[in-house]
């Protein structure tokens, strides 16, 4: 498995691999791998024959007083990590090689109409920098195909959008949410939970759950289903940012008969900022 971190480096890689007509599946990450990332590593690999996972702590998606400083770092462990899988490369570019004139001065992708609410309302500019960093990994990169986690169900639904309304020529596929034992969905920021924090955190998909039964049942007062999960994870210890009953396709509010939901929540739990969602078809 290759390391580089240089553009040039990569580009004769792929290159290469262009030349016997491989297929090329990008993963991109902030690194501080799970094995939620590298399930989607193992996902790509069904789609391509060569696989890259970009590492990037992308400061322009992280807001003022966010905790891009503190993200965990941990290059070394992540190599580690990739070597037992089917990536061929990670690609860990600096700053500056991703955004050659400062990040302030970064060529901007803004996705309107899916990014206004829920991680987009509480994280003001959050989503434009996911969208700036990706358009620029897909520029670079020129993937046939990209994975993303369900885990970050909007951040896929942006990209999936952007990507069409840019005609694009990448195939996103979005890999399932990888869980602990208890439920909950693995996230780097879990490390930042206390052990009394941990213990209560599963309650955020157990809530997901429980409501995706009463919706499977039939129940279909969506704003009385939403109150009450949120006083029972606010009762819990966690402090719900949103959680809503939406449809699946484009986060608007569901009539009756929308066959096709998700459910999402956010949840501030200690120093934590937790997401998670289930996707119901009934
Ligand atoms: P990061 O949080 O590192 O996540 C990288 C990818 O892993 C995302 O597609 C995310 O949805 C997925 N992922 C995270 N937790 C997961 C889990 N438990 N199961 C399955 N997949 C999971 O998301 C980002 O980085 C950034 O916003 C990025 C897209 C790299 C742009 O900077």
């Amino acid at each position: 498995m290759l390391v580089t971190h240089t553009q040039q480096e990569l580009a004769e890689q792929i290159a290469e691999w262009r030349h016997h007509d491989e297929h090329i599946a990008l993963v991109p990450t902030m690194g501080s791998l799970h094995a939620g990332h590298l399930s989607l590593v193992e996902l790509a690999r069904e789609h391509a024959e060569r696989v890259i996972v970009s590492i990037f702590v992308n400061p322009t998606q992280f807001g003022e007083g966010e905790d891009f400083d503190n993200y965990p770092r941990s290059l070394e462990r992540d190599k580690r990590r990739l070597k037992k899988t089917a990536a061929d490369m990670i690609f860990a570019p600096d700053v500056d090689t991703l955004y050659p004139f400062g990040p302030d001065k970064a060529t901007t992708v803004s996705v309107p109409g899916l990014t206004e609410n829920f991680c987009g309302a509480a994280r003001p500019g959050h989503f434009d920098g996911v969208t700036t960093v990706v358009a620029r990994l897909f520029a670079i990169v020129q993937p046939d195909v990209a994975v993303f986690g369900q885990k970050d169900y909007q951040q896929q639904l942006v990209i999936r959008r952007m990507t069409e309304d840019l005609s694009l020529p990448i195939s996103i596929i979005t890999g399932e949410t990888v869980r602990d034992d208890d439920g909950l969905a693995l996230s780097s920021r879990n490390s930042y939970l206390s052990d009394e924090e941990r213990a209560i955190a599963p309650t955020l998909y157990a809530s997901l759950q429980s409501v995706g039964q009463k919706l499977q049942a039939g129940r279909r007062e969506f704003v009385e289903l939403e109150a009450a999960a949120i006083e029972q994870l606010n009762n819990a210890g966690f402090k719900v940012d949103y959680f809503a009953i939406r449809r699946a396709l484009n986060l608007e509010v569901p009539d009756r008969d929308c066959d096709d939901l998700v459910v999402l929540v956010a949840a501030q739990l200690g120093p934590a900022r937790l997401i998670d969602n289930i996707v119901v078809t009934i």
